[in-house]
């Protein structure tokens, strides 16, 4: 089965006493034992929820994995990630990843005695620099938010193998029909949920799929004892997305490849962040790894001043943070999804006052840069129908738009397990 059909099924057929074609919402806690010491095989929703496993099922499948864990939020599926290791442990990790990832491991895990170093994750000899004797793991964001910097995934995984190290790899920015880290060596894969997966900007969610089932059981002690699981109500929101991930993101790519070109040709733009764009440092590593660019992208303008006037100035696109959602969103990193890290970091990645980070959704192509322009007080020195061509003529075969080569997965190990009907 194709991922198209993988993903547009998602969560049907699951209740056979009723026959609903949309996997029904257990809003339930709890489920009844038919006596002492006998269960239905559910027993506690923070353990299991029907509505939470179609959705994981379908993330396990996309991504080639033995088993996915939904969780309540990206940050959620992080932690858990991070609570495999023991105090002592050092984990390399990407240097300009999420602002909250980074905080996480600043203000509470290095409390709890891991350690940690800063790399930049898309030179695998930097990587290499920074392992110590006691290293377990990397921690990769790829491609990054904001600066859209790419890992060379079998690089890294080629060198976790060498020193035997996990290889967890936050995936979010390209999903797995973009990117699937486990089959290139990877160990764990994580999303924040919350953006392209469940894609309406209506749902905080996590995930994270192992490779193997010992990695599976052990994230799911780990779930199960600190509670951070999806609620029914949300995994339903993040199925129903899920649903229209391939269409969502060919539009919002086709459109964010335009953008691309339309905002490098404007001159009050510096440079752009989109590894679309021929000239960008991780142009040829995505065309080699990856099956498109994604729809998010950054900018620097020239002047400092302009910043707050296009944020102020923009009309329908909005400023807010989060991304991957249909509607597009622009949002001032250094402020705002990146204002915990220090200044000096900041300062040092580029992630500075000038630099805006836009996602891109799926409305008309034409009513976006309309608005960028009167927002940016002026014409790109191309039109959109330029922009649009040359868009088209850097894209790599297959993309954009309808005829995406997305791989077929492999089917993931944990089987679900059949649906609670009347005679269960
Ligand atoms: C790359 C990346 N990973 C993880 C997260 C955290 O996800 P959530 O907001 O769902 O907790 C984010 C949030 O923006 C993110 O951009």
């Amino acid at each position: 089965m194709r991922n198209e059909t993988r993903l547009v099924h998602v969560g049907v057929r699951r209740d056979a006493r009723t026959g609903s074609v949309s996997v029904p919402i257990y809003q339930t806690a709890t489920y009844e034992h038919p006596g002492p010491g006998r269960t239905t095989g559910w027993d506690y929703s923070r353990l299991h929820n029907p509505t939470r496993e179609a959705f994981e099922q379908c993330v396990a499948e996309l991504e080639g994995g033995f088993a996915a864990l939904a969780f309540s939020s990206g940050m959620a599926a992080i932690a858990a990630v991070l609570h495999l290791f023991r105090p002592g442990d050092h984990l390399v990790v990407t240097e300009d990843l999420y602002g909250h990832t980074w905080r996480v491991l600043h203000e509470l895990f290095q409390h709890l005695g891991l350690r940690f170093t800063l790399a930049d994750t898309s030179d695998v000899e930097a990587v290499r620099r920074a392992l110590r004797p006691e290293t377990r793991a990397l921690l990769v964001e790829s491609p990054t938010n904001p600066l859209l910097r790419v890992a060379d995934l079998d690089a890294l995984a080629a060198l976790c193998r060498e020193r035997r190290l996990w290889l967890a790899v936050d995936s979010t920015l390209f999903t797995p029909l973009l990117q699937r880290p486990l089959e290139r060596g990877a160990h764990l894969v994580i999303h924040s949920a919350s953006k392209y997966l469940a894609g309406h900007n209506d749902v905080v969610a996590g995930v994270v799929v192992a490779d193997t089932p010992a990695l599976a059981d052990e994230l799911g002690t780990i779930r199960t004892i600190t509670g951070g699981v999806l609620g029914p109500h949300d995994a339903w929101l993040a199925a129903r997305g899920l649903k229209t991930l391939h269409l969502r993101l060919e539009r919002a790519q086709a459109n964010a490849l335009t953008l691309a070109h339309w905002l490098a040709a404007h001159p009050a733009v510096e440079e752009v962040h989109y590894p679309g764009l021929p000239g960008h440092p991780a142009h040829e590593r995505c065309r080699r790894q990856a099956l498109g660019f994604g729809a998010l992208l950054s900018f620097r303008v020239r002047e400092p001043e302009r910043t707050e006037r296009v944020l102020a100035r923009l009309n329908l696109i909005l400023f807010a943070e989060s991304f991957g959602g249909v509607e597009s969103l622009i949002t001032h990193p250094a402020t705002t999804t990146h204002k915990e890290m220090p200044a000096s970091l900041r300062d040092r990645l580029g992630i500075d006052t000038r630099l805006l980070r836009l996602s891109v959704g799926i409305e008309a192509v034409e009513d976006l840069v309309a608005d960028l322009e009167q927002a940016l007080e002026g014409p790109s020195t191309i039109d959109v129908e330029e922009a649009r061509k040359r868009a088209l003529s850097t894209a790599f075969p297959g993309l954009p738009p309808a005829s995406n080569p997305v791989a077929a997965a492999p089917p993931s190990g944990w089987t679900l397990r059949p649906f609670p009907s009347a005679t269960t």
